[in-house]
C-alpha cells in the first residue's frame, strides 16, 4: 500500500490488518505514556484545504503517539491567497523535508494528484463527496468493537448520501467486511449512480427502524448544496430526523453513529445524541488509533508493530 486514497483500493484482509493494528495501537494508547517511537524522525504534514476539527487533530495527535514531527499547513494565511498553485504547494511542503501527507480537498481527486507529484505516501482525509478512508477504518473498528464482527449487521445509512463522503467510504468498508447496507434518504438525496453500490434503499425511514442493528446518520451539507433539493428542513426533520420517539423504535441492542459534525435538532435530536448508545465520541477516540495504524503501515511497510 502506497496511499490511502480510497477504500475501494482495499480488500476485506487489507482492511482486517489496518483494523487489527489499529487495535494494538489503542493499547498503546492506554498506556500511562501513550506514545512509541515507531515514526521518530519522520515528519507527517497536514494538508487542509476544507475545514475540519476531528480529522486534522486526531491526525495530528496519531502522529505525535507514533513520536512523528507535524507540520500544519493552513491555507488562510498562505501563499495560495498571492496565486500559488496547489501543486507548488505541496511540492514546497515536500522540499521541507515530509515524509507523509494528509490532504482535505473540496476538489474530487485532488489528494490523487497531490499522490502523483509528491514522492511521499499521501492519506486522503476527504475529497469532496468522493471518499473519506480513515473515517470508515475508524467506523468499521467502532463497530467491530461493539459486535465483534460486521459480517450480518443490518446498518442504514440515512441522510445526505449524495454529497457523503462518508456515505460512499462506509459503503465500501462495510459490505467489505460483510454488513448488510440500506441507505435511507429523499430520492433528491440518494447519489445518481446508486445502482453500482452493493446495498438496498428506502426513502422511508421509521418502518425499517425495527429491523436495524446500525442507524448512521449524516448531517445535510447545506455548503454542498443540498439545500435546494429539500422542500424544507423541518420538513426533513419530520421525515428523517432521529428524534427520541424514533429512538425508542431500535432494537434493545441497535446503536446510534455519526461522523460529526452534528446538527443537533436536524438529522439527531440532543438527547439521541448524548444517550449511552450513541457511540459518536466512541468514534473519535477509535480515529487516533485508527490514523496511527494507517500512517505506520505506509512508513513502515509493517502490518504489524
Ligand atoms: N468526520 C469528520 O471528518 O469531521 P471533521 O470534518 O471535523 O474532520
Amino acid at each position: 500500500m502506497k496511499h490511502l486514497l480510497s477504500i475501494a483500493d482495499l480488500d476485506r484482509a487489507a482492511i482486517e490488518g489496518l483494523l487489527d493494528l489499529a487495535d494494538h495501537f489503542t493499547e498503546v494508547l492506554e498506556r500511562d505514556i501513550p506514545k512509541v517511537p515507531a515514526l521518530r524522525g519522520m515528519t507527517v504534514a497536514t494538508l487542509f484545504f476544507e475545514t475540519s476539527t476531528r480529522t486534522r487533530l486526531s491526525f495530528e495527535k496519531a502522529a505525535k503517539a507514533l513520536s512523528a514531527d507535524v507540520l500544519n499547513f493552513n491555507p488562510s494565511g498562505s501563499s495560495l491567497s498571492k496565486g500559488e498553485s496547489l501543486k507548488d504547494t505541496v511540492l514546497t511542503v515536500q522540499a521541507m523535508g515530509t515524509d507523509l501527507m494528509v490532504v482535505r480537498h473540496g476538489a474530487v481527486g485532488a489528494p490523487a494528484r497531490v499522490a502523483s507529484w509528491v514522492d511521499c505516501p499521501v492519506i486522503n482525509g476527504g475529497d469532496g463527496a468522493h471518499q473519506h478512508p480513515t473515517q470508515a477504518l475508524l467506523d468499521a473498528l467502532t463497530l467491530r468493537r461493539r459486535f465483534g464482527k460486521l459480517d450480518g449487521l443490518r446498518v442504514a445509512i440515512v441522510g445526505d448520501i449524495r454529497n457523503s463522503r462518508v456515505a460512499r467510504s462506509n459503503i465500501d468498508a462495510f459490505t467489505a467486511l460483510g454488513a448488510a447496507v440500506t441507505l435511507v434518504a429523499p430520492p433528491t438525496l440518494l447519489p445518481l449512480e446508486i445502482g453500482s453500490y452493493p446495498v438496498s434503499t428506502s426513502t422511508e425511514l421509521e418502518s425499517i427502524l425495527g429491523d436495524l442493528d446500525v442507524i448512521y446518520l449524516l448531517r445535510v451539507q447545506l455548503e454542498r448544496g443540498s439545500g435546494p433539493v429539500l422542500p424544507s428542513l423541518p420538513e426533513y426533520v419530520a421525515r428523517y430526523g432521529l428524534d427520541r420517539r424514533r429512538f425508542g423504535l431500535l432494537g434493545k441492542e441497535a446503536v446510534v453513529m455519526h461522523p460529526g459534525p452534528m446538527n443537533r435538532g436536524i438529522e439527531i435530536a440532543s438527547d439521541v445524541a448524548d444517550d449511552p448508545r450513541a457511540l459518536i465520541t466512541d468514534q473519535v477516540s477509535n480515529g487516533v488509533a485508527t490514523r496511527m495504524a494507517v500512517m505506520f503501515r505506509l512508513l513502515t511497510g509493517k502490518g504489524q508493530p
